[in-house]
């Protein structure tokens, strides 16, 4: 714990605003994607799909991931507890929402969709774009499938099964991939070779998200490991978030470690 505080604090106080960017596409992304305050259309809805679910005291049988690969014994929870504990908080589902709106994907992948929440966020920014998101366990994926045809989200194709194997199997279905986020199974081999599998379908305007890249050492050494990867050429770490980018267009290869301007960390963690 103590040496999470320490990591954050040293995050914090090397980390940029809008303010200290001279490089126009991270001045953009500043922009567009962390001082944006307005309230999108979908937000709303979303909001309340979220409030539902948090109340919803149905119990399902869930495979727990949470040793990675390994299928333990199902486990009983309760719809409201995966609410609680595994959706992207709104503040960074409303960064992901704002990720796909400014640099319109048409392929979306999504690691980890538990109940769907970060995926209807994708869905929503851009009926255009196709999600594939992939779930483990068959259950939750189930409850997902559900909150997908309630918010009539049309453009979500939906992969059920340890990441080891949909992983493969989904690439094989998918053409090209413009946005990756990658929200499961945050160890660092699993974590590394998710990168390379995706990288096999990756272009030069591909960006991935990492979440969770300070949730451990294992994260943190994969996250350090990852933007110095010599074919990334840009990455920015939000701190819950690490971005990588492969254009080429680049002067030189920068890491920028960015915070939105009006920043209340305590409504985020
Ligand atoms: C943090 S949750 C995803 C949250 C979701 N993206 C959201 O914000 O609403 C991670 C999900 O990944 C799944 N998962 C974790 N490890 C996995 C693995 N090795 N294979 C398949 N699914 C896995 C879990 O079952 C869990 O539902």
């Amino acid at each position: 714990m103590i040496k999470r505080i320490f990591q954050f604090l040293k995050f914090y106080f090397s980390a940029n605003t809008l303010h200290g960017v001279h490089s126009p596409f991270v001045f953009d992304f500043c922009r567009k994607i962390l001082e944006d305050q307005r309230n999108f259309y979908a937000y709303g809805d979303l909001v309340t799909l979220r409030e539902q679910l948090r109340q919803n005291k149905s119990v399902i049988d869930v495979n727990d991931f949470g040793a990675g690969s390994l299928v333990l014994p199902k486990k009983k929870k309760r719809i409201s507890e995966i609410a609680k504990t595994s959706a992207t908080a709104v503040h960074f589902a409303k960064i992901l929402f704002k990720t796909a709106l400014t640099y319109q994907p048409k392929s979306i992948l999504e690691l980890g969709t538990s109940l769907g929440i970060s995926t209807l966020y994708f869905s929503k920014a851009n009926d255009a774009s196709k999600v594939y998101t992939i779930e483990g366990c068959p259950n939750v994926a189930k409850v997902a499938q559900n909150n997908f045809q309630t918010s009539k989200a049309k453009n979500i194709q939906q992969f059920t099964g340890e990441f080891g194997q949909s992983l493969p199997n989904a690439l094989k279905e998918i053409e090209s991939l413009d946005l990756v986020f990658i929200d499961g199974n945050h160890r660092y081999q699993p974590t590394m070779d998710y990168f390379e599998l995706c990288m096999k379908k990756s272009n030069e305007n591909t960006i991935i998200v990492f979440d969770d890249i300070y949730w451990s050492d294992e994260m943190t050494k994969a996250w350090t490991e990852l933007k110095n990867d010599p074919r990334v050429t840009q990455s920015i770490d939000l701190y819950q978030f690490g971005y990588v980018f492969f254009n080429k267009d680049f002067k030189e290869k920068q890491h920028w470690k960015l915070v939105p301007l009006r920043w209340k960390p305590w409504q985020v963690w």
